[in-house]
């Protein structure tokens, strides 16, 4: 099993590349932002817990985190290869509690962090605004996923880099070229 961890700022291609690498290697692909959003749209019980905390720019809480994706590995298909963790873990807490469920497996992640210009990250999020119609997607709750994001999210690089499992990517150029430059760290795992 290949499990990839896509770590990196709000703006910093983790759901783009993550595309590329569901081509490539044929892992399962897991958006916690995505399955968010598809409970909003729905108006579940956690679509409506969650829908304003989103809006704000803050996390959702890591009890709600943790059981959606303690479900989703559960339901993992036999036959699945793998899995990539975009947008998650988010908290260290996060990292410790899918540590274990890994090892339960026994599985492990390696990290692969998407490093891009705070000010590529504002002009990307402001771009896909236009046309993307997320709540999160407008200057004040940009700063504010920035923010979340150095405070909560950057000390998961840490915690992954003490276990020899942290990979820092150059998040910025071409699509075509982060994606070589992505293959090029998995094809060595
Ligand atoms: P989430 O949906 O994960 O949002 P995010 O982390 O803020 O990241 P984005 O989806 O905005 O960016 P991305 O890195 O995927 O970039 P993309 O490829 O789209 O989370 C949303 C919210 O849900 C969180 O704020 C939180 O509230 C909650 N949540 C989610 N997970 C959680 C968790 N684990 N715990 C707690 N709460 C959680 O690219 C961005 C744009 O740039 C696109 O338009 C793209 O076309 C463009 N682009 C991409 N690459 C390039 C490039 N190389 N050059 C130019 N443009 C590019
Ligand atoms: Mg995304």
């Amino acid at each position: 099993m290949l499990n990839i961890i896509l770590c990196g700022a709000p703006g910093s291609g983790k759901g783009t590349q993550s595309e590329f690498i569901v081509a490539n290697y044929g892992l399962e692909h897991l958006s916690t932002g995505d399955l968010l959003r598809h409970e909003i749209a729905s108006q579940s019980p956690l679509g409506q817990k969650v829908d304003s905390i989103i809006s704000k720019g803050q996390l959702v809480p890591d009890d709600i985190m943790m059981e959606l994706i303690g479900n989703y590995i559960d339901n993992l298909p036999a036959t699945a290869k793998g899995v990539i963790f975009d947008g998650f873990p988010r908290t260290v807490n996060q990292a410790e509690q899918l540590d274990l469920l890994l090892e339960h497996k026994h599985q492990e992640a390696h990290v692969i962090d998407l490093f891009v210009e705070e000010d590529e990250l504002i002009e990307r999020l402001l771009n896909r605004g236009k046309t993307s119609g997320r709540a999160d997607d407008n200057l004040e709750t940009i700063q504010k996923r920035l923010e979340v994001f150095h405070q909560q999210t950057k000390p998961v690089c840490a915690y992954y880099s003490e276990k020899g499992k942290y990979h820092a990517v150059e998040g910025m150029g071409t699509i075509e070229d982060i994606s070589h430059r992505i293959n090029d760290i998995i094809a060595a795992l």
